[in-house]
């Protein structure tokens, strides 16, 4: 059957596939995944490959434009997402109005939202060129909101960025230059945040991208499909996990560091508990990003002489799940945020922080989603139910019930 038959075929006809276990929402030529094998490539590439040699923005590039930039669409592609970080003073205001314990999450979903209002030609992309300069404002101001995020957090004076750096060691700067005092580029850092920014850019059809599609798929602007992404990611089952895991790691330790009593926790039908950073609905094998973010860690950790106890107890918790019947029937290995937590720490970042460092991985990944779900036309996302309420019956007036 044809997609175009399948698109008008009703027919009375409906498939109830809850959490969309085995529905497919779209054809993609953007990111290809076989969770049996635990392989993951970008556009054709591995991700291994591309966390080795490529930086963000060649990445950011890739998954948007479908190629690999040559150094001239590079650089163009760079000046001009300088062009576009300046963000509307106003907007301090809103940031201000924050109290300083509101989850980063919340901020930058709103922030993000708060951007159409002083973007308004951003929300009408109905030429490439106009999508184009769309997302090109969001990838120049998205990590300023982050940065202003962290910021305003730690009670630090709000600054823009510094056009003479590369795209994440700017986006580095930004979020920890301090007032006064020099700022001083350290290689494993920001290498290592290239990696982790990489390794979240893309990953199919998940709970957010899904949720960027189908906002965007009612012609709604980019920048408000993507605030609905952030929402979507913040959720501990999906981006959310990373401080989930943290959190966890944490109480673990300070409950005296007994893993077992935690793995029986997690397999216990009537407990709540689940141990967070395990399980993925698509990997029935080890996830390839889990992997190198695990090597990673080790790497970093060890370059910056950190030893961080909490390490050990993830790599202690990973090798009991590897031999536990419960997990090994289930199928449940480490996921992507298993192990970056203890990195994003490592390099200075608060554990609430985690979802919106995600975010800003995973921002490039959103757009490349969301334009070629405009450019191929899709028609408004909007799935049928089964109706199992009551019949038809009399309305009774407040008095009478
Ligand atoms: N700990 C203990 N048991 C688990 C876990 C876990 N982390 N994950 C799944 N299970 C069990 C379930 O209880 C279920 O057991 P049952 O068959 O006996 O009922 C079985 O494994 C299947 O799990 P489902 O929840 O049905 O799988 P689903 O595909 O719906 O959920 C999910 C996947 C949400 C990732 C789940 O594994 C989970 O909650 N993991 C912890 C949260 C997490 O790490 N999320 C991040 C995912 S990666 C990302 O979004 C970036």
């Amino acid at each position: 059957i044809d997609i175009k038959t399948l698109r008008s075929a009703t027919n009375g006809m409906i498939t109830i596939d809850p959490g969309y276990k085995n529905t497919g929402s779209c054809e993609s030529a953007i990111t290809f995944l076989d969770g049996e094998k635990g392989i993951l490539r970008y556009r054709g590439y591995s991700i291994e490959e591309l966390a080795e040699k490529a930086d963000f923005l060649e990445v950011a590039y890739l998954l948007i434009f479908g190629e690999l930039p040559n150094k001239e669409q590079l650089a163009k592609f760079h000046d001009d997402i300088k062009e576009e970080s300046h963000i509307d003073e106003e907007m301090k205001k809103i940031l201000d109005a924050f109290p300083k314990s509101a989850h980063p999450m919340g901020v930058l979903t709103s922030l993000t939202s708060a951007l159409i209002a002083f973007n308004p030609v951003s929300v009408n992309v109905s030429s490439e060129q106009a999508m184009y300069h769309a997302i090109v404002r969001i990838l120049a101001k998205f990590p300023v909101l982050v940065a202003w995020t962290l910021r305003k957090k730690k009670g630090l004076p709000l600054d823009y960025g510094d056009d003479s750096l590369g795209y994440v060691e700017n986006f580095h700067k930004m979020m920890f230059k301090r007032p006064n005092k020099e700022y001083t580029k350290n290689e494993i850092v920001i290498e290592a945040l290239d990696k982790l920014l990489i390794l979240h850019a893309d990953h199919e059809q998940n709970c957010s991208t899904s949720t960027v599609r189908i906002v965007g798929s009612s012609h709604a602007g980019l920048f408000a499909s993507l605030s609905a992404g952030i929402s979507a990611l913040w959720g501990p089952l999906h981006g959310g996990a990373n401080q989930a895991v943290l959190e966890m790691l944490e109480a673990i330790e300070a409950d005296g560091g007994d893993t077992k009593k935690y793995m029986a926790k997690a397999k216990d039908k009537n407990d709540p508990f689940r141990l967070m950073g395990f399980g993925h609905r698509v990997y029935k094998n080890f996830d390839p990003r889990a992997r190198i973010i695990k090597k990673a860690a080790d790497e970093v950790l060890g370059d910056l002489g950190i030893e961080d106890p909490i390490l050990e107890i993830a790599k202690g918790l990973e090798k009991e799940a590897l031999e536990d019947k419960y997990f090994v029937d289930r199928k449940l290995y480490p996921n992507v945020d298993f192990y970056s937590g203890i990195i994003y720490r490592a390099l200075g970042i608060p554990t609430d922080m985690f979802t919106v460092m995600f975010a800003m991985g995973r921002l490039p990944g959103w757009i490349a989603q969301w334009r070629e779900m405009r450019l191929r036309k899709e028609p408004i996302g909007r799935p049928r139910q089964i109706y199992i309420g009551e019949n038809h019956r009399p309305f009774k007036s407040v008095d009478l019930r």
